[in-house]
């Protein structure tokens, strides 16, 4: 009984040291002590009443394009493709891969259709899109079953994407007011293996090379962002491990967990290192995407749902939960003149009202294109979390309210959600490898209990069964051959 109890008070200790740890290690709230890189440039420019400084662009991910499933999704991104981005204008848009579905009508095996990438090809080529904006698009895993290698003739994504360029990349993006640095981490695999095979991307040691000359290189430009299909949890990378590589980035952004069948509809997070990674929902079901702007070099997104108009984008002040103190300007929040941001709509803006803390401070005016600015003095909110509340109303009577928190405090930021961080940031193929040594160790533990157990006398069905598990394991060439191959899958 004594016995009993001191195990069950180890136990708990254990789980106890296991759980604070498990917390420290995701709670991603803004610790000042982790902070890498000291240099706040808070300089000028400051945000103010023009439309200066600023950008912005589009995500898109898990298209999955298909033969068989859901008929309205190709008409639906061909509308997404020519509309939406026409109401935008972005300057860029990354469609972070599963272009295609790549299964089979039973949905159980995956192979792939020239079909399937002829029509995306088409709402790309018919909506014009590309004469309108950079699109750049990635393969995810659907894109890569069962190619055996990337010069064989059904790897369609070499023939119909608009990008056609396997494997990581650098794109700096110019302009006028500063260079911005979008760098693809490609950890699809090839040969590609069928269905379920590839649910984890691999980086190997050439590739993190190839990365690291990237961060050199964009450590020249203003900001950057890494994006690629993945998870950052879903890639599978030598030492010091891909996040350490995309530590001087604003972003990681990224699709494939596809809200993971709706049980987790937003999933963001923050490394140890700072930076942030922001999943985005499908396309395929959800029919999201999201639009993401730099003003005056602090970056801003919003995950919106395809015609749900009108889209709110604010940009100063940023929202408190996605700063990243190591390298965005975040001085110039306070120094700033205007509140900013972007409306978009398929009608005409009607009005834009706003308030900080539940008072109304006003309407705020167009400044060109979709910025709408007010004056305010940011000295009145110097301390503690701020509530922004923006109201939107296009003349086709539609409105969308946004609020989100700010604060020009250095080291007050809302944590992410312990479930958001704990999906995005563990390194799952190490969890698998944990849980398969665990499993191996209990069926090694119960046969050699078995086999130096005495034969209990208890009757019934359970004993029956527990019988038999004692003849196995004490007939030596079961044991030694199960136990064998115990070893050897653990092995393996
Ligand atoms: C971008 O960097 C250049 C060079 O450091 C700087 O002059 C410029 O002001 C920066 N742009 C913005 C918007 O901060
Ligand atoms: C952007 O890069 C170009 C070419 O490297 C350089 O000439 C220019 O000065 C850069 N612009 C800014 C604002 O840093
Ligand atoms: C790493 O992957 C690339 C592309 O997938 C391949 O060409 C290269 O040979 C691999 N390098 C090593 C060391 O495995
Ligand atoms: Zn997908």
């Amino acid at each position: 009984m004594l016995r009993l109890f001191a195990a069950l008070v180890i136990v708990g200790l254990l789980l106890a040291c296991f759980t604070s740890w498990l917390f420290d290690s995701y709670d991603s709230a803004w610790h000042p002590k982790q902070r890498l890189h000291q240099s706040r440039k808070t300089g000028p420019p400051s945000p103010s009443g023009q439309l200066d400084n600023i950008f912005w662009f589009v995500q898109v991910s898990d298209i999955h394009i298909s033969r068989f499933h859901d008929p309205k999704r190709i008409p639906d991104f061909e509308r997404f493709c020519r509309d939406t981005i026409d109401v935008i204008k972005p300057e860029l848009v990354l469609a972070t891969g599963d272009l295609t579905d790549a299964k089979t009508e039973s949905k159980r095996h995956s192979l792939q259709h020239e079909v399937e990438w002829q029509a995306y090809h088409n709402v790309l080529k018919r909506s014009r899109v590309q004469e309108r904006t950079k699109w750049i698009d990635i393969r995810g895993n659907h894109d890569a079953f069962n190619i055996i290698s990337l010069e064989s003739v059904n790897n369609y994504y070499r023939k119909y994407s608009a990008n056609q360029k396997v494997g990581s990349f650098h794109y700096i993006h110019r302009t006028p007011f500063g260079n911005y640095s979008f760098i693809c981490a490609d950890a699809t695999l090839t040969p590609g293996p069928k269905r379920l095979y590839n649910f984890f991307g691999i980086i190997n040691q050439t590739q993190m090379d190839m990365l690291a000359t990237f961060r050199e290189e964009s450590l020249s430009s203003n900001k950057s962002i890494w994006f690629g299909h993945y998870t950052t949890s879903t890639v599978i990378s030598p030492f010091p491990g891909i996040r350490e590589l995309m530590s001087t980035a604003v972003a990681y952004l990224c699709g494939h967990l596809h809200t993971l069948g709706g049980f987790m509809p937003v999933l963001h997070s923050r490394h140890q290192g700072g930076t942030l990674e922001l999943e985005l929902g499908d396309w395929m079901v959800n029919r999201r995407y999201r639009i993401l702007a730099f003003d005056h070099d602090l970056l801003s997104f919003t995950d919106v749902t395809f015609e749900d108009w009108p889209a709110v984008l604010i940009t100063n002040p940023k929202d408190a939960q996605y700063l990243h103190p190591g390298v965005e300007p975040l001085g110039r929040i306070g120094s700033s003149t205007h509140i900013r941001l972007l409306a978009f709509s398929e009608s005409p803006i009607a009005a834009v009202h706003v308030s900080v803390d539940g008072v109304s401070l006003g309407k705020a005016f167009s400044a060109g294109g979709p910025l709408y600015v007010l004056q305010w003095d940011p000295m009145l909110y110097a301390t503690g979390l701020h509530t922004i509340r923006v109201k939107v109303e296009d003349s086709a009577g539609r409105s969308k309210v946004r609020e989100q928190q700010f604060t020009l405090e250095e080291d007050l930021a809302p944590s992410f959600g312990f479930m958001q961080s704990f999906i995005l940031l563990t390194d799952h193929y190490i969890l698998a490898r944990i849980a398969f040594v665990v499993i191996v160790l209990l069926n090694l533990a119960g046969l050699v209990l078995f086999r130096f157990m005495p034969v209990s006398s208890t009757r019934g069905l359970s004993s029956q069964a527990w019988m038999s598990l004692h003849l196995v394991s004490k007939s030596n060439v079961f044991f030694y051959s199960l136990l064998l191959f115990n070893l050897c899958t653990a092995l393996e």
